[in-house]
């Protein structure tokens, strides 16, 4: 049959923590033509442990391309119109694979895992010159959270890892680089590589000269050989990637200091665009390079405020308490009452990351009385994305000293209506979300479509036409916003110290 004539189109694989995703975007209107999603499974060996199977995450991806095609076949869309596909990766997440037979050597250490909280401790101890070696070069401060140290893991733990490290075929990468040596040929010549947004989670990375860093590689005792090769975000090395939390700045056009985006996923990320500068908070939140949109074109750092726990307290509702069977379930339990009734859900389940970066917290449900019921947990586990994304806004402000006016937001959860007018309560300022919440891997799409030699997206706003935007206002009053938020520190400050 005869094909629809269109624009160029341009891909984005965006593989997070809870799913995979492959999207096809028109390249004129940002229109998402189609997509296909596949869940991944999570595995928890132990207590604290999360890992996940690369090849799985690999197949996902694989799977969604397919499916994605296929539909896009239905559409009368000839597929040969995708002149680019950008790669948005959840950070940090830690593989080691074998280069020749390019089997994984050990599951992939997922961001969230707690295994390494005794090396982090040992490290801390061992700090050459002042404590903010580790900060003032990357950033981040000394936590589970980076790949560093779940690398430090593997290397001490696994005899597979050590034997390849000593043989010279092992391969160190984050998920980005696991899918970019896959999908480049793998075994036969696959580009080892990754963009400077996930370089700098690793906490191996000089967030100032945009290099791996000596001191630190010896520091953590990573063989500098096994890490991949550092480039932009947007260029062509078979794909373009960025980490999906910069993917997602990029998508909502933040491009300018001062612009900010929450992106709600398994974990809940607000970045604000610093510009060309370095800022460090005093405040608990990491600072991170935003993006590099081409080889010679500057750098843009952000500082960012990082909460471990957003969507995944749904799954934890869905899958361990089992008291809904779908995420999307949560909105109709939660409206049913439209009040916690006075019960707080602090999820912190993999301690608690900013402001606070707590290790030794775990979750707790706390406020119940005989009158709760399964309505008002659901309605306070949404509170809780909210006043933790509450926490991490008033410290941004106070760091950034221009509190934010408005915030946009995007991602999977963003299409829960109930969240986001709990959210412009607590935050007190309004809420702006785009039609379509797939924010990421539109940035990962425009990344690649404006990279050079590829060229069909100019990132101009009008390029942006077929997405409108919502916007919800604070409908509570200000004290009452308070009250609520001063119950929950109240709460977060009981979750703190289980383990110690
Ligand atoms: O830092 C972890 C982050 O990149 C994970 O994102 O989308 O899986 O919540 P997501």
């Amino acid at each position: 049959s005869k094909k629809a004539v269109l624009g160029p189109l341009v891909g984005a694989v965006d593989q997070g923590t809870s799913s995979t995703r492959f999207l096809v975007f028109n390249s004129k209107t940002a229109e998402l033509l189609s997509h296909h999603q596949v869940e991944i499974k999570q595995e928890f060996p132990r207590e604290g442990w999360v890992e996940q199977d690369p090849k799985e995450i690999l197949h996902s991806v694989y799977e969604c391309i397919e499916k994605t095609c296929e539909k896009l076949g239905q559409l009368n869309i000839d597929i040969s119109n995708i002149k680019a596909i950008g790669v948005s990766n959840q950070r940090e997440t830690t593989v080691v694979w074998d280069k020749i037979t390019g089997e994984p050597l050990y599951n992939a250490v997922v961001w969230l895992d707690l295994r390494t909280q005794s090396t982090v401790e040992s490290l801390s101890k061992r700090i050459p010159g002042n404590n903010n070696f580790v900060k003032s070069k990357t950033g981040l401060p000394l936590s589970t959270y980076f790949s560093a140290v779940k690398l430090r893991w593997l290397l001490d733990n696994v005899r597979k890892v050590q034997k390849a490290v000593e043989e010279k075929r092992a391969l160190f990468g984050t998920i980005d680089s696991w899918l970019i040596w896959s999908l480049t040929g793998g075994v036969n010549g696959g580009v080892h590589c990754t963009d400077v947004t996930n370089a700098s989670r690793t906490m191996l990375f000089n967030i100032h000269s945009l290099e791996w860093d000596k001191q630190l590689c010896e520091f953590f005792g990573i063989p500098m050989e096994i890490l991949p090769n550092v480039r932009s975000s947007s260029e062509i090395y078979g794909l373009m990637c960025l980490g999906d939390q910069s993917a997602a700045l990029v998508g909502q056009m933040c491009f300018q200091i001062g612009q900010a985006k929450n992106t709600y996923g398994t974990g809940c990320f607000l970045l604000c665009n610093t510009g060309h500068k370095c800022v460090f908070s005093d405040h608990g939140l990491l600072t991170t390079v935003a993006y590099k949109l081409g080889r010679d074109k500057p750098v843009y750092y952000a500082l960012e405020g990082s909460v471990a726990i957003a969507g995944a307290v749904i799954r934890w509702l869905r899958d361990n308490l089992g008291i809904i069977k779908t995420s999307e379930e949560i909105e109709k339990l939660a409206k049913e009452v439209g009040t916690s009734y006075g019960c707080y859900f602090v999820p912190a389940f993999s301690g608690l990351y900013a402001p606070y970066w707590e290790p030794s917290a775990r979750g707790i449900i706390c406020g119940l009385t005989q009158f709760t019921n399964k309505c008002h947990i659901a309605f306070a586990a949404l509170e809780a994305v909210c006043f933790q994304t509450r926490e991490i806004l008033d410290a941004m402000n106070r760091d950034c000293g221009i509190p934010l006016s408005h915030l946009q937001v995007d991602g999977g959860m963003t299409s829960n209506k109930i969240l986001m007018q709990l959210q412009a309560d607590i935050l007190y300022i309004p809420v702006v979300k785009p039609s379509m919440p797939e924010t990421t891997a539109l940035g990962a799409a425009m990344a690649a479509g404006a990279a050079e030699g590829v060229g069909v997206w100019s990132l101009e706003p009008e390029d942006l036409s077929a997405v409108t935007m919502e916007r919800f206002e604070p409908q509570i009053n200000a004290e009452e916003s308070e009250i609520r938020y001063s119950t929950w520190k109240k709460a977060v400050m009981k979750s703190m110290g289980w383990v110690t």
